[in-house]
């Protein structure tokens, strides 16, 4: 599949079929459910992750025995999971809107890439880039905006498992109403969405993998709308998948 996205499908178009759809009583059902998260995951999480320190130390010390390290390693690796699920979940609860200052797209996107280039070599990931992006400074939290991107290009790598491409690509959009957009497309060469599920893949807790909490992509969404933007994906099966991120221009 090509990675390029269609020119003629404007941001703010997209913006205002997403303000449209909060109409709809599924969606108002999902703001509900994101409400209900946000209160008792705060306090939950809190809990959980001092329970999880005792634990850890717990299994720690059962590990220096030495007994039984095969079932020790399994109950750490779980402790692991649980505590990366409790984390991504806090940080989705968290209703501060972050820091918002100038920030250059690129850097972010180069600093994101230079933190996953071990497991992009490992995997034999191949990497196309082109920003063509002039300017590229959009107002953001940009702790947020990484873990944005992190998160498309971890997908993308799991997409692809290994021997692929990604490719990222950026562009300012000039709307005929005035209004200056900056786009980001994260593609990848990977296995693509089944068309039933491509409606789901932003719904919290949606997930197709053993491993997975099924919450970076709802994150990725709703750190894109915080910043007045927009997240959509097109995918083909077999063929790969491209996320492509709109937000204002600063
Ligand atoms: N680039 C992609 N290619 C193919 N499928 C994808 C891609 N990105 C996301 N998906 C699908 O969307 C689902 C949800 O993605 P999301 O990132 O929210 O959760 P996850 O990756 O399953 O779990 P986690 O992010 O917690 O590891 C995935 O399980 C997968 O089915
Ligand atoms: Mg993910």
């Amino acid at each position: 599949m090509s990675h390029e996205h269609p020119k003629n499908k404007t941001c703010s178009a997209a913006v205002k079929s997403t303000a449209a759809d909060a109409g709809l009583p599924e969606n108002l059902q999902r703001l509900d459910r994101l409400a209900n998260l946000g209160l008792v995951s705060a306090s939950v999480a809190h809990e959980v992750k001092n329970g999880l320190v005792a634990i850890s130390t717990f299994v720690d010390v059962l590990l220096e025995k030495g007994e039984d390290k095969e079932m020790a390693e399994v109950v750490r690796r779980e402790l692991k999971r649980i505590d990366l699920l409790v984390t991504q979940m806090l940080r989705f609860a968290s209703p501060k809107p972050g820091k918002l200052t100038s920030v250059h797209v690129h850097q972010v996107l180069d600093h994101s890439l230079r933190l996953l280039e071990h497991q992009m070599s490992e995997r034999m990931i191949a990497l196309k880039r082109e920003y063509r992006a002039i300017p590229d400074t959009v107002r953001a939290d940009d702790s947020q905006l990484q873990q944005t991107f992190m998160n498309l290009l971890l997908n993308g790598f799991e997409a692809i498992g290994s021997n692929g491409e990604l490719s990222i690509i950026t562009e300012n959009i000039l709307e005929t109403n005035g209004s200056r957009w900056l786009k980001i497309h994260i593609g990848d060469t990977g296995v693509g969405i089944v068309p039933e599920n491509l409606g789901r893949v932003f719904d919290t807790f949606f997930t197709t993998k053993k491993n997975g909490t099924g919450l970076g992509l709802a994150i990725c969404r709703r750190v894109v709308q915080e910043h007045g933007g927009n997240i959509e994906v097109q995918s083909e099966v077999r063929r790969g998948s491209t996320f492509t991120i709109c937000l204002p221009a600063e």
